[in-house]
């Protein structure tokens, strides 16, 4: 650990900061956050918690379990984001996109705390300095754009970390709208599914970002992840996850015009999320040159890192879906008495497409293997432990409503 940069994560208990935290952790850097008292409303389900399955309270006694340092603060409060940039030697931001032009803030308490090594500004997207999105993401985009210049005029030093598409956001139900598991009979394609896009996991951000900062060579240089295994075309996607689950999808190609005039008529998140999707597959944002002068590819920089690849990614949602439904099986068996429990468990199968086949066959298994009146108490009640963690780690893999109704259940 000795001389390993200090590395303090602002916005640690974000759907990214998080993993950053962890990358941070286990490479051995030592590790500070800065955490604000909160309202409890923002214990609220966010626009995806995917990869994200714990409360705040529960992270947060985490962090402190793994020799993580929480320092009381909040950006709002100059004096506390001082005091706390100036125990450690990179600053890493991980605020959401309605606070990425409070990054002014941050800056300002870089440049009187005057110890910072580097600084890594809220970015974890496409390269803003080559995008061509439309609203609502284009202002998001052109903000972190605005940052990079405030950043290089003040003289801050700083690495850029363009990381593309987690997989959670896009991938999680193969960017559809509306859905919370990738379709199995039908899926709306924008544009002709044939431009690359970049896909990493919030897990794998974290780890490269952790490793940026612990490479001279990305000094005031934007790194890419572009890796190539998941350097794919929403087609070449889709012909994987065909190959997993043995049958093809109908696939409904929808034109730009469509896809701009639905942005328009959507609300948040889905219009969001549908400007997202367009930036990547119709605009092709995920397709440029490197500029090796000021960029740094991550997987030519980095290739000891074993990332996982789409395909792999595609497994778990095969893995995770069929846990799912056993053991929101086996919870509605067990617990069958609780009636809130039962119908929850219910509701939530209608949210797993394609499950009722899955559920009745498992449900007859199950029951011959483990009729509840032949198991003693000591059997149930680890059954029942055995349900309550498979579905924390499902609720990883889901969309905010399905993982908000899961973690209910456990
Ligand atoms: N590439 C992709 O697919 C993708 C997807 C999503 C996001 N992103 C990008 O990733 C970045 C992070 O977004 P996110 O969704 O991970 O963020 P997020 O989940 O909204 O997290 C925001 C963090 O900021 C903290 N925070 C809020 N107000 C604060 C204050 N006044 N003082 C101190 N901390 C405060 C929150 O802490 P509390 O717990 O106290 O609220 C939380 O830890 C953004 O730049 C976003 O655009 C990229």
């Amino acid at each position: 650990m000795a001389g390993k940069d200090r590395i303090l994560v602002l916005g640690p208990t974000g759907a990214i900061g998080r993993h950053i935290v962890w990358a941070s952790v286990k490479a051995g850097n030592p590790t500070y956050v800065l955490v604000r008292d909160t309202p409890p409303t923002v214990n609220k389900p966010r626009l995806v918690t995917a990869a994200n399955p714990e409360t705040r309270e529960e992270l947060l006694q985490n962090f402190q379990n793994s020799g993580v340092f929480l320092i009381q603060g909040d950006m709002n409060d100059h004096q506390s984001l001082v005091s706390a940039i100036k125990q450690v030697d990179v600053v890493i931001c991980s605020f959401g996109r309605l606070l990425i032009e409070d990054q002014v803030k941050i800056i300002a308490a870089i440049k009187e705390a005057g110890n910072i090594k580097r600084f890594f500004p809220s970015e974890f997207g496409l390269d803003v300095d080559r995008q061509d999105a439309v609203e609502p993401v284009r202002e998001v985009f052109e903000e972190k754009a605005k940052i990079r210049r405030i950043i290089e005029a003040e003289g801050v030093p700083y690495t850029y970390l363009c990381c593309h598409a987690f997989t959670g956001y896009f991938l999680r139900n193969l960017a559809q709208i509306d859905t919370t598991v990738p379709p199995r009979d039908k899926i709306f394609i924008q544009g002709d599914g044939n431009v690359k896009g970049a896909y990493v996991t919030e897990a794998d951000v974290g780890t490269y970002t952790v490793e940026a900062v612990n490479d001279p060579n990305t000094l005031n240089k934007a790194v890419h992840i572009r890796l190539p295994a998941n350097y794919l075309s929403l087609n070449e996607i889709v012909s994987l996850w065909e190959k997993k689950i043995g049958k093809s999808i109908e696939k409904i190609y929808v034109p730009e015009e469509k896809v701009l005039k639905d942005i328009q008529e959507l609300s948040f998140p889905n219009n969001y999320l549908l400007a997202l999707y367009h930036s990547q597959q119709i605009r092709g944002d995920a397709v440029y040159e490197i500029d090796p002068t000021k960029d740094v590819e991550a997987s030519q920089a980095y290739p000891h890192i074993k990332y996982t690849t789409v395909d792999e990614y595609l497994n778990q949602s095969i893995h995770f879906h069929s846990l799912l439904v056993s053991a929101v099986l086996r919870l509605s068996w067990f617990e069958h008495d609780n009636q809130n429990l039962h119908s929850a468990a219910y509701c939530m199968l209608d949210l797993v497409s394609g499950s009722q086949k899955d559920l009745e066959r498992g449900q007859s298994e199950f029951i011959k293997k483990h009729r509840k009146d032949t198991c003693d108490d000591t059997t149930v009640l680890r059954e029942v432990e055995l349900c309550r963690e498979e579905l924390r780690v499902s609720a990883q893999f889901c969309s905010a409503d399905l993982s908000a109704r899961l973690v209910c259940l456990v």
